[in-house]
């Protein structure tokens, strides 16, 4: 019996498996429950009770033996398979964490749906802009403050390509390509040449807002601000329109709403007057509908300009304005209840 299990322990060490299938057919071959050790374990019972010590060593060497070579070629079919499995062995060995939508993604998000509860559809259009659709359509006079060099960032050596102001270029875009009804939303973001501080920023986001159609009417606009201001801060927002002036409505007002901070009652950030101001408004003015080639004696239209920084400052209190594009992780990370 020891000779024959010496011929099996040098059979057993010259094995080798192709593949997984060839393995499976060894193991069953040697180490199964009718397999060639099992049946040498059964022939054990007639080995001279003498001679059991010696076997029973042999025995033991050639089962531990055969495990060690199949669990040796198993290890290397392992190895097969996670170079197969093409594993990226440039990651990092640290989970991956989630990341959080970005705090202007998220405002911008919620001032898009609260429109698009109005029937509003979004409509985007280029950050490199013309003079035309950022200026000259929108009714700005010639001379106008905000076509200065100050404000603007003209491509060098061609003052008709620069950097959009505002998002209120979108409105021309669309009009121009479009026919009445038209309720959009335009997201985006805008550049002016302002030193970058605490509270300005040489980039920001606005959203712009603008229904034509027949008989539009101032009414019609303050009942959408009515119900912007409460859907995005809350049921008992207040707000006031106050007559200004901008080249592309006629008439043109500012909005205020109740100071969400101290309810109104006056604190530092509404600087004591219970008001804030969140954004600019106005009828579009005749001007720039037959600019656009709508014909301003069918047709009337609201429109409206908010930054997004300024909602989102509302919102979550952020003091610095530069916070919101220095990515900073631990700022970020502040959102994660908001998501
Ligand atoms: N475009 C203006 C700005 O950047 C904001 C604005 C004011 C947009 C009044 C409008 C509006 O559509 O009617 O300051």
């Amino acid at each position: 019996m020891i000779n024959k299990i010496n011929e099996l322990l040098k059979e057993v060490e010259t094995l080798t498996a192709a593949n997984t299938e060839e393995l499976e057919a060894l193991r069953i071959k040697y180490l199964s429950k009718k397999g060639t050790i099992s049946l040498l374990m059964n022939d054990f019972r007639n080995v001279p009770a003498e001679q059991k010590r010696e076997v029973g060593q042999y025995l033991n060497k050639l089962k531990e033996t055969t495990q060690n070579k199949i669990n040796e070629l198993k290890a290397n079919f392992d190895n097969v398979q996670i170079v197969n499995n093409d594993i990226d062995l440039t990651r990092t060995a640290y989970p991956i964490e989630l990341g959080t939508r970005h705090p202007l993604s998220l405002v911008k998000k919620e001032i898009c749906d609260i429109f698009g509860r109005l029937g509003f559809s979004i409509a985007e259009g280029p950050e490199i802009e013309d003079d035309w659709h950022v200026f000259s359509s929108l009714n700005f006079a010639e001379d106008h403050p905000a076509r200065d060099m100050q404000d603007t960032f003209f491509i060098q050596h061609n003052p008709d390509v620069l950097l959009r102001t505002h998002t209120s270029s979108v409105q021309t875009r669309v009009m121009e390509k479009q026919e009445p009804p038209i309720r959009i939303i335009c997201p985006g973001r805008v550049y002016r040449n302002e030193a970058i501080s605490y509270r300005a920023h040489c980039f920001f986001h606005q959203v712009e807002a603008l229904y034509v159609d027949k008989n539009v009417s101032f009414a019609d606009l303050k009942q959408a601000l009515l119900f912007f201001a409460k859907e995005m801060f809350s049921a008992d927002t207040k707000i006031r329109l106050r007559p200004s002036y901008f080249p592309f409505t006629e008439p043109s007002a500012e909005m205020d709403i109740s100071c969400n901070i101290c309810g109104g009652k006056g604190c530092p950030f509404c600087k004591g007057t219970g008001w804030v101001e969140i954004l600019g408004c106005g009828m579009v003015d005749p001007n720039v509908l037959e600019n656009c080639g709508i014909d301003s004696k069918v047709y009337s239209g609201y429109a409206l300009g908010m930054g997004i920084e300024r909602i989102t400052n509302l919102k979550y209190q952020v003091k610095d304005l530069r916070m919101f594009s220095e990515n900073d992780v631990r700022f970020l990370r502040e959102f994660e209840s908001a998501n």
